[in-house]
């Protein structure tokens, strides 16, 4: 068995919070401190939010977030405010000055019925003003076709299990990838598969569906180092004002 108390402690020692190491992680740090609130959207296991606590960010910090197991990680810190859901069933108005969706957690709004009324929850919650900063993989750089049994990886989870993570994509339709993670012992008995979409919107799409919520895009990234977006870029960082109510 692996539960998912167990995939959502994996996740953590696998993709740690680092500034020093990631600069993507270093990128959001930097307007997570300098935010008086911040609503974090798809927080998972909380590690952004719990580091801002400890480097002393003394505002608001609220995780939203539908996975149950990755919340009750994120519970660990009790000086953040935990809600469970997903960014379509925010319902805060004007409260925050900066609300994020990181490590990719944007792609998880799939439909465009979600993607709209996910960017109509965050665009409410923000102040008049306040910011938007989430990225997104560039389809151009094509991600999805790294994720497959050639780039597997073997990992000793938290309580010594020595197991091998494989990727597989099920289906490419249009710009959503469906793709399988499999984790599995060493000699192959597989524990558990976890199936998820994402959708790689282009840059002209998203910036529509942004205009139409009533975002105005302040800055737009090829990478976290606030390189410009090119014709080989494989993210598309974004940073969004909240504009008036469309
Ligand atoms: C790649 S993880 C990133 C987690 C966390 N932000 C981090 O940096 O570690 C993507 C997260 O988005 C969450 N998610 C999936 N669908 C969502 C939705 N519709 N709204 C908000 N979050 C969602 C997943 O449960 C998952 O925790």
């Amino acid at each position: 068995m692996f539960s998912d108390a167990d995939a959502a402690a994996l996740y953590d020692q696998l993709n740690p919070w680092d500034p020093a190491l990631w600069p993507s992680d270093a990128f959001y740090d930097e307007l997570v401190m300098a935010a008086g609130s911040v609503l974090d959207l798809g927080c998972g296991t909380g590690s952004m939010l719990h580091r801002a606590r400890e480097q002393g960010h003394a505002g608001r910090l609220v995780g939203i977030e539908p996975d149950r197991a990755a919340l009750a990680r994120a519970r660990r810190r009790g000086d953040v405010e935990w809600v469970e859901g997903t960014a379509a069933d925010a319902r805060w108005e004007a409260e925050f000055d900066l609300a994020t969706m990181v490590s990719h957690a944007f792609q998880c709004l799939v439909t465009d019925d979600d993607l709209r009324a996910s960017l109509a929850a965050v665009h409410s919650a923000l102040r008049v003003g306040g910011r938007f900063a989430f990225e997104t993989r560039h389809p151009q750089a094509r991600a999805w076709e790294q994720w497959n049994p050639a780039h597997a990886s073997e990992t000793t989870d938290p309580t010594g299990r020595v197991l091998r993570i494989q990727h597989q994509v099920e289906s490419v339709v249009d710009d959503v990838i469906t793709l399988s993670e499999t984790t599995a012992g060493p000699d192959g008995t597989v524990l558990r598969v976890d199936r998820s979409s994402l959708r790689f919107l282009d840059p002209a799409t998203l910036n529509t569906f942004l205009a139409e919520a009533g975002f105005e895009i302040e800055a737009q990234y090829g990478d976290w180092l606030r390189g410009p977006v090119t014709g080989s870029s494989r993210e598309i960082v974004t940073l969004a004002q909240r504009g008036p109510r469309p």
